[in-house]
């Protein structure tokens, strides 16, 4: 990475200056063409832990190691110059003490060169929160739906139904930006309930299954170009790359069988000297 192409990019500083102004456009990424094509429209990419479902065929983010998360931030590097990217520290790497999140991610910094970290934030991570910004690592959270909780919540059901866990997230909301973190990911709650969280930080919220009222959105890229059939009820489909990807193969199955393809304008056609 050149010093110029870091310079190109985003900084974490400027997407803390858009709270409350013009939306903060953010996309999943995990592999470099893809986040080449993101890179013009986005302003942050996030390399999330979503991979180990949406590439790796996972049912949970729960087994998303480090080194996946390494690898594919390395790609999104390679093939962004433009958006902050943000590598997603995966469940186990972060938890136990600021002293583990810590070695965890400044190696995700220094062996990616991204950015900024992610954590889901519960009401542990507000220590970690601080220890990580004050040494150099910037931290954006992740509250409400908690993924790589799932176990513990049952599922991955929209949260904040009772009042307590509301107010259980924004409390967690208010920890996270009280601790440091530049940005926060509110994820599957009510639109009073995002909008309240919006409210009551003065950093930018993040929506995903949120309000319009959020400072930015995001979504998982594979749910949006609509590569899967069942998705969240908060994933519009902006496109149908099932569908072309199916079409393609099968035309190309046909194609095959008929002899069809290569036709003589794909193949090298000299004879020997
Ligand atoms: O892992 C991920 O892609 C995420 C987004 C859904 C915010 O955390």
């Amino acid at each position: 990475m050149s010093a110029q192409n870091y310079a190109q990019r985003m900084t974490v500083p400027q997407i803390t200056a858009r709270k409350g102004g013009e939306p903060i456009v953010c996309l999943t990424a995990y592999d470099a063409p893809t986040a080449a094509i993101l890179d013009e429209h986005c302003d942050l990419i996030l390399v999330g832990d979503s991979v180990g479902m949406v590439v790796h065929g996972l049912t949970s983010t729960v087994g998303v190691t480090l080194d996946m998360m390494i690898l594919h931030g390395q790609a999104v590097m390679r093939g962004s110059n433009k958006a902050l990217v943000v590598v997603d520290l995966p469940f186990g790497s972060y938890e136990d003490s600021p002293i583990t999140a810590f070695k965890n991610a400044s190696r995700v910094m220094m062996e990616t060169g991204c950015q900024a970290v992610k954590i889901e934030s519960g009401s542990y991570a507000a220590e970690t929160i601080g220890y990580l910004t004050e040494r150099g690592i910037p931290v954006m959270s992740h509250v409400g739906l908690r993924p790589q909780s799932m176990n513990v919540l049952g599922g991955f059901r929209a949260r904040g139904r009772s009042k307590d866990v509301a107010d259980e997230i924004i409390q967690n909301a208010i920890a996270a930006a009280k601790a440091g973190s530049f940005c926060v990911v509110v994820e599957g709650v009510s639109v009073e309930l995002a909008d309240e969280v919006t409210k009551a930080i003065s950093i930018p919220t993040i929506g995903i299954g949120a309000s319009e009222n959020c400072d930015g959105q995001i979504l998982v890229t594979p749910d949006m170009l609509g590569l899967f059939e069942r998705t969240p009820k908060f994933v519009k489909k902006f496109a149908n790359l099932n569908g072309l990807i199916e079409d393609a193969a099968q035309n190309y199955a046909m194609e095959v069988k008929e002899r069809t393809f290569p036709s003589r304008d794909y193949t090298y056609n000299f004879s020997k000297k």
